[in-house]
């Protein structure tokens, strides 16, 4: 194996292939994964006590339940005895999970039955000791992260700067929230979940080009479903975009970009919403009304951000519209060239009906398997994954390298007099700073811990 300074090059202006190749992906599992937190689900899913859903920490099947006591809880859903799969349903309501090999029954966690325990145990086994192997759980907004690392700092402080942005513009808790609509998208791509977590962490460079034909089949259509959505093209009152790595240099690396600002974006969704009609219209105003309230000291207020990757593969799509579903996205690592998307749609709590309908739509017009947008993205990721570890490209670093100099500029037009001070480091659009810091942070990862 070699050493991670080949794999990773000097201030993370390159990233050598190995880096997604068999040869680390045994290690990212130890110490990338275990250490981090990650979004197992939304607890829209589980409302009442005994509800569950099943989900995944990396390649860890896990349980996440509400137990009789309302507490949120997620296990290993794995069986103490032998190792079978506990849980074998998507989602459900039991106070007790019985294994299908044996029979063992674990209730809330705790190992409650054990078939014949006087006859065929004698009474000796200790079943305090037997529970499910249990991660450390936190809800934040209604989503659920959770960390097999007993020695992790919060998830308050694992955001960091990223909490900001999730706060105004993600969760709009001030609206109501989210709702998870049950049962997400999975489909398999035959790509390393680094592709696609780099990708939604900051690379607004590739959206011309990958998505060009998206965007022309947008300004054809004459139907209103299809280009009604929060694509910001007006030219009233220029729009300024930027894109913002939370915990830059220090800590976990959040990347979201398409962060826009002005008035043209809103001018935008007025017009979609006028096309919905006067229900949407007035809940949009509303919406309005309610965020400037909220932002009302903040110069410059930025109306969103679109596009965001919560190291290291919680994506999130569409929160840069009103009219937009909002994307929970995990890409489960199923080995150096694998992932499993697991694509939920949000939508805000308190919009109406046809406001939700939309947001369905769109989002899954744009990500689902076979959507306008996603396929286009996994082309490319497959592409590169065919020369990732052949015998000559495995040698040949990807760049980095764009506007490596400049990373300290200020992106903020010359023309603000109100220097706004948003949280995290504010980058221009286009710019791979956030990719950078995304290859910082995995690499003090897989440079420290204990050999797997
Ligand atoms: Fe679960 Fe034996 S493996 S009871
Ligand atoms: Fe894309």
């Amino acid at each position: 194996m070699s050493t991670l300074d080949e794999a990773i090059g000097q201030a993370h202006r390159s990233v050598n292939p190995l880096a997604f190749s068999r040869d680390w992906y045994r290690r990212e599992l130890e110490r990338v994964f275990r250490r981090s937190w990650m979004f197992v689900a939304h607890d829209s899913l589980i409302p009442s006590n005994s509800d569950y859903v099943v989900s995944y920490m990396a390649e860890d099947p896990v349980i996440v339940q509400r137990g009789r006591d309302g507490k949120i809880r997620v296990y290993l859903n794995r069986c103490r005895h032998r190792g079978n799969l506990l849980c074998v349903h998507d989602r459900g309501n039991t106070p007790a999970f019985v294994c299908s090999y044996h029979a063992w029954t674990y209730t809330d966690g705790k190992l409650t039955g054990v078939p014949s325990i006087r006859d065929f145990y004698h009474g000796e086994i200790d079943r305090s000791k037997l529970g499910l192997v249990e991660a450390k759980v936190e809800v934040y907004g209604g989503l659920i992260f959770a960390c097999w690392d007993a020695n992790a700092v919060s998830l308050n402080d694992y955001l960091g700067d990223g909490r900001w942005w999730l706060d105004h513009f993600l969760l709009r808790e001030e609206l109501g929230g989210l709702e998870v609509i049950p049962c997400q998208q999975r489909y398999i791509v035959p790509v390393n979940w680094k592709l696609p977590a780099e990708n939604f962490g900051g690379d607004y460079f590739h959206f011309a080009a990958t998505h060009g034909s998206v965007i022309d089949a947008l300004a054809q259509t004459d139907d209103k479903r299809i280009a009604a959505t929060g694509a910001t093209t007006a030219k009233a009152d220029k729009p300024h975009y930027f894109s913002v790595a939370a915990n830059y240099g220090r800590g976990a690396a959040h990347g979201f970009y398409e962060v826009s600002t002005g008035q043209a974006p809103r001018n935008q969704e007025l017009a979609l919403a006028q096309r919905l009609g006067p229900e949407a219209v007035e809940w949009f105003h509303e919406r309005e009304r309610l965020l400037n309230e909220k932002l009302k000291a903040l110069p410059q207020r930025p109306y969103s951000f679109h596009v965001a990757n919560i190291f290291p593969n919680f994506a999130l799509v569409g929160a840069g519209s009103a009219f937009y579903g909002k994307g929970l996205i995990v890409h489960h690592p199923r080995g150096p060239n694998r992932t499993e998307a697991w694509v939920w749609c949000a939508v805000e709590k308190n919009a109406p009906a046809i406001v939700k309908k939309q947001q369905r739509f769109v989002l899954m017009q744009r990500q689902a398997a076979a959507g306008l947008v996603a396929p286009d993205d996994h082309e490319n990721f497959e592409r590169i994954s065919e020369t990732i570890d052949t015998g000559v490209g495995r040698h040949v670093p990807f760049h980095y390298e764009m506007a490596i100099g400049h990373d300290d500029d200020d992106p903020l037009p010359k023309e603000w007099k109100d220097r706004p001070n948003w949280p995290g480091k504010i980058g221009p659009r286009v710019s791979e700073i956030n990719q950078r810091d995304f290859y910082r942070h995995w690499n003090t990862l897989m440079e420290t811990g204990d050999e797997e």
